[in-house]
């Protein structure tokens, strides 16, 4: 048998999984706070628990095994790798004489939930663990299996748990240069430079700049401003 024989066959084989698939993704994000353009998700592997709080912006990808719970923003161009989850909420604990499984802040919400932001251009990587109540700033690199109990500043890899910073992406002038290359206005990189100067004040950080090492590789975004979130 030939090759195209087996692909077609495995592709018929998959017909149902796609067509459920399908059909889950158009109900899960009918039911989002908001979802942009092209947002590419798993229908059948991940789980939106709060969708009317949950608010996705343009081009944003999850890998497998997504799980989105609590009040939470992304932004543009995102990427999530599988098996990431962003948990914004807390059960409540800790309260004299009363069980952690019966505590709840309204009959309609069990958790104590503090908003989560996650800023464009974004990559969070595999198996990671996003929690309440912080913003990863715009272009951050999380590594892969971290979990982020803090902020993360902008155009900044950080890794571990808990997920510290490690490097910056670009200094500060070629951080203006490529924000302006992406269509945003100076303003907001003016406001980016100086978050991620404050948030990285007295640290030693090498910078990474990997335009050189992979300029060849094909890209495929369009050199038009997305807007900023
Ligand atoms: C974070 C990441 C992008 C860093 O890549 P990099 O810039 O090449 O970084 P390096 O490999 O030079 O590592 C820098 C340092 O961070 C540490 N580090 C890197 N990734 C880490 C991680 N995920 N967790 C903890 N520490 C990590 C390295 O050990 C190294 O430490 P050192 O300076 O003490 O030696 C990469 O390691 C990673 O985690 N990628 C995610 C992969 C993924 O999830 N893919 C899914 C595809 S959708």
């Amino acid at each position: 048998m030939n090759r195209n024989f087996w692909s077609s066959l495995f592709w018929l084989a998959n017909l149902p999984r796609r067509v459920r698939e399908r059909l889950r993704r158009r109900a899960m994000t009918a039911q989002l706070a908001a979802a942009g353009q092209g947002f590419c998700f798993d229908a059948l592997t991940a789980t939106f628990v709060t969708p009317h709080t949950i608010r996705v912006g343009n081009n944003v990808f999850f890998n497998l095994g997504a799980y989105l719970s609590g009040d939470i923003s992304i932004g543009n161009n995102v990427l999530f790798g599988p098996h990431v989850s962003v948990l914004s909420g807390n059960h409540l604990f800790g309260i004299r004489g009363k069980s952690v499984r019966h505590i709840r802040m309204a009959q309609d919400n069990p958790e104590h939930i503090e908003p989560t932001r996650i800023e464009d251009e974004v990559w969070i990587g595999a198996h990671s663990i996003v929690l309440g109540g912080l913003t990863i700033g715009m272009g951050a690199v999380v590594g892969a299996g971290s979990i982020v109990t803090k902020d993360i500043p902008p155009y900044t890899i950080a890794a571990g748990n808990p997920c510290k910073p490690l490097r910056r992406i670009f200094d500060d002038n070629v951080l203006v240069e490529h924000l302006r290359g992406l269509g945003y206005d100076e303003s907001l990189a003016g406001e980016l430079v100086e978050r991620r100067r404050q948030a990285l004040q007295g640290l030693k950080l090498a910078t990474i700049d990997n335009t050189g090492r992979y300029e060849q590789f094909f890209y495929h975004g369009q050199l038009q401003p997305t807007g900023a979130n």
